[in-house]
């Protein structure tokens, strides 16, 4: 009989036992990005699960839920043409079997500004189902990408206080030639909202200060929920008619 009373000791033996599965998480509408992230699972991975579910508990505005874009068979020609292993879609019924009596809550300070302030309740349904999914597929690694940043470090964050056995990898932001990094929410944009999208990437990737940004942004019709800088890293959000977007990124210092 084998005595464990350390908590790194178990997850050693745990880790040996366990296979090895890639876990990449999605709400669909897939794109360079998502890609990119599935790459990486599979170059690491023997398994790679590409989960698709649109998770009602982070959305905070009705409206944003109902025109998430749904291409379904779209995004299954997609992950069989990369190479995915499993697609995972489940039902919201079954995942919330108990409806959203339990949640995860995180008074984290990186919940104190831009995302967490912005848009109430959406960490806690982002790290709600995160923790679902790293339950039910029990992943080696799983992937997400720096668009996200807070939401990674705060998976990163629950991952660790959690003992979740998983490594969660940030991959790089893709982004098109135009300096717009991609988003599922991009294929909401007609041409001139996708102009006015790509203006609001090169304004804030353009060295100016927050205060000539914002000018900039507003004389464009571009309407600012917040631009700020933490720890080195620029976060944007911004709303061009009903379409949210985001970006970061770190500022480089010479
Ligand atoms: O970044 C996303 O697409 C979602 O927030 C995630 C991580 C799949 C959770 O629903």
């Amino acid at each position: 009989m084998k005595l464990i009373t350390s908590v790194s000791e178990l997850q050693i033996l745990q880790k040996e036992l366990c296979g090895s599965i890639g876990l990449v998480a999605t709400m669909g509408c897939l794109h360079e990005g998502h890609a990119a992230l599935v790459k990486e699972s599979i170059a690491a991975n023997k398994i790679t699960i590409l989960s698709i579910f649109v998770n009602p508990t982070q959305f905070n505005n009705a409206n944003d839920l109902k025109n998430y874009p749904k291409p379904i068979d779209e995004d299954l020609k997609i992950a069989r043409k990369l190479g995915v292993d499993i697609v995972f879609m489940p039902q919201p019924e079954e995942l919330y079997p108990n409806k959203y009596h339990f949640k995860i809550t995180a008074t984290d300070p990186l919940t104190t500004y831009c995302e967490g302030v912005s848009r109430p309740g959406h960490y806690e349904g982002v790290l709600s189902i995160i923790m679902k999914l790293l339950n039910l597929i029990r992943p080696k690694k799983a992937y997400f990408g720096e668009k996200d940043f807070q939401q990674y470090t705060l998976i990163k964050r629950m991952a660790q206080s959690f003992f979740i056995d998983t490594e969660i990898v940030l991959c790089a932001t893709i982004r098109e030639p135009s300096g717009l990094a991609l988003s599922s929410r991009n294929a909401r944009l007609n041409t001139e909202q996708k102009e006015r999208a790509v203006f609001f990437a090169k304004t804030i990737q353009g060295n100016l200060t927050i205060e000539k940004m914002k000018h900039q942004l507003k004389t464009h019709d571009i309407q600012i929920d917040y631009i700020e800088l933490h720890d080195n890293r620029l976060y944007a959000a911004v709303i061009i008619d009903d379409i949210r977007l985001i970006d970061t990124f770190t500022i480089k210092t010479t």
